[in-house]
């Protein structure tokens, strides 16, 4: 069996080369058309970085799994085509700021009619609207000159959360499977369970219809981004209360029927899906005319833009209503830890937000290169899936500095926000940290990472996420 996968990102490099790692006797080729990509797969400085990845890359690598640019080679002579394009959001048009655009995945489409001479099975792996499967099958079928060449679309989703991808992988909570209910339907998810059960247990493979497998995937992100909303909406609560989030938290994560994951308050989600899926969701809504439903969720959307702002109010209020040419160290750019993505990062709304009021944000993370910062600091919302982007004057990027490391950003610092949760956070010398700081020197934790009493006894002014303020921290009207 011959497997190709076109879009070798996040998402369709990793599951790729879990396939190709687990399932030897199937070939496995990984197909972009960004070359600088490829050419990083084919590399030992992978394009992305995920614990474990590069083991499992290097164990496949050139056996069963290959990374190329030629795409209409190794279509035309797969039995199974995935298609894990990017599906971001629209930013001009019908739909701007909500819809999906599904530009990449209808090229991938055209691309995958005009190089096949045999009967293939497309597995949508990128996230996509309902009803996506329908929209594919036109094109792929209008646009496929051989009529005896048939296509069968299944839906697949990836589950997989970026800096546990291998873990997630390796043993997933389900994988699942959407398919027609035909015979030619039935086949095809019986090919592609087959496939997963070379190292999944059959009863976590799933099946169900086409819809409700496009419609789970935007649901499961809504419902988790929504359990980061709840707990973040009452981290505000708490504040003003004396009551702490954490407390609230595990006492509300040891009832079985909420469970303890995903209680974590934070400065607010990130990351490339939870919002593009809940903003696609509410136009799907919309679309079909449930406009209170669409509401419903959007206000999951607004929660976390205000507890971005909520948090950038908390460090200039603290600061004496001003950050103007204050020198603040950002701790952490990416949208989380043991990850080097930065789409959609609070630390980009946080920073611009310290900006707008003056400050200087010298940033540092661990797996973000000063280049991306750059970009992501002077990029629109929306934007950053432009391929052709180019860097643009930004008068946000003249108060931003990139720390070579944490401490020479805190040097000169009046305060330090800690965006990203990083392990390696909690071990820095806060007391040497001290030192080198402006007085009083501040710590607004937005992940609930440091050890807050110990800052305290240093002589910092601490901020901690859904805590009892620090009297100090009260703001000056
Ligand atoms: P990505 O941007 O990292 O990768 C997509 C790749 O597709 C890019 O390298 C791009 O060059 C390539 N591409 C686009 N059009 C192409 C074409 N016609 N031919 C060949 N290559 C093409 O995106 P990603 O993060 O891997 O996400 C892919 C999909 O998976 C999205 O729909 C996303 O919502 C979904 N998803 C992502 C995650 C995640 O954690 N990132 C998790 C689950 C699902
Ligand atoms: C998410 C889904 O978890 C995954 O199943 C899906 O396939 C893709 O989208 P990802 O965005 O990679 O994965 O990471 P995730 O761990 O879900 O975190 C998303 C954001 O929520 C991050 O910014 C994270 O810091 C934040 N978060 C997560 C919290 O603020 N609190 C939590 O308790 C958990």
């Amino acid at each position: 069996m011959k497997i190709a996968c076109i879009g070798a990102g996040y998402v369709g490099g990793p599951t790729m080369a879990m396939i190709a790692l687990k399932c030897p006797h199937i070939e496995v080729v990984v197909l972009d058309i960004n070359e600088e990509r490829i050419n990083a797969w084919n590399s030992d400085t992978l394009p992305i970085y995920e614990p474990g990845l590069l083991e499992v890359v290097q164990a496949a690598r050139g056996r069963n799994l290959f990374f190329s640019t030629d795409t209409s080679k190794h279509i035309s002579e797969a039995d199974i085509v995935f298609v894990s394009v990017n599906t971001p959001t629209k930013t001009s048009g019908i739909g701007a700021g909500k819809a999906a655009d599904l530009t990449y995945w209808e090229g991938a489409a055209r691309m995958i009619a005009s190089n096949s001479k045999s009967s293939k099975i497309i597995v949508e792996k990128s996230t996509v609207p309902v009803k996506t499967a329908e929209a594919i099958g036109k094109v792929l079928s209008r646009n496929c000159s051989d009529p005896s060449v048939q296509f069968e679309i299944l839906s697949n989703p990836e589950f997989l959360a970026e800096g546990t991808a291998i873990q997630d992988l390796m043993k997933p909570d389900r994988v699942l499977i959407g398919g027609s209910d035909t015979p030619s339907g039935r086949a095809a998810i019986k090919a592609l369970k087959e496939v997963y059960e070379n190292w999944i247990p059959s009863e976590r493979v799933l099946t169900c219809n086409l819809w409700s497998a496009e419609l789970a995937k935007l649901t499961a992100n809504a419902f988790l981004a929504q359990r980061i909303s709840s707990i973040n909406a009452i981290s505000a609560l708490c504040e003003e209360t004396g009551a702490d989030v954490q407390q609230v938290a595990h006492a509300i994560g040891t009832d079985s029927r909420i469970g303890n994951k995903f209680l974590n308050a934070s400065v607010g989600f990130g990351g490339s899906c939870f919002q593009k899926d809940i903003l696609n969701l509410c136009y799907v809504c919309e679309t079909v005319g449930l406009k209170e439903v669409a509401e419903y969720w959007y206000q999951v959307v607004s929660m976390n833009d205000h507890q971005k702002n909520r948090f950038v109010e908390r460090v200039i209020g603290s600061m004496f209503n001003s950050v103007k040419n204050k020198k603040v160290a950002i701790f952490g750019f990416a949208f989380k830890k043991d990850t080097g993505d930065t789409r959609e990062t609070p630390a980009i709304d946080v920073c611009k937000g310290l900006i707008q009021d003056g400050a200087i944000c010298a940033i540092y993370d661990p797996e973000v290169s000063p280049e991306m910062i750059f970009r992501d600091m002077s990029t629109p919302k929306f934007e950053w899936d432009k391929p052709n982007y180019t860097k643009s004057a930004s008068r946000f990027l003249e108060n931003v500095l990139i720390g070579s490391s944490a401490e020479d950003a805190v040097k000169g610092a009046h305060a330090i926000c800690v965006l990203t949760e990083w392990d390696r956070f909690k071990d820095y010398d806060y007391k040497a940290m001290y030192e080198q700081m402006s007085k009083p020197a501040f710590v607004f934790d937005g992940r609930n990472i440091l050890d807050h009493d110990k800052l305290r006894e240093i002589g910092f002014i601490v901020y901690a996420l859904g805590k009892p303020l620090d009297p100090f921290l009260q703001k000056v009207y």
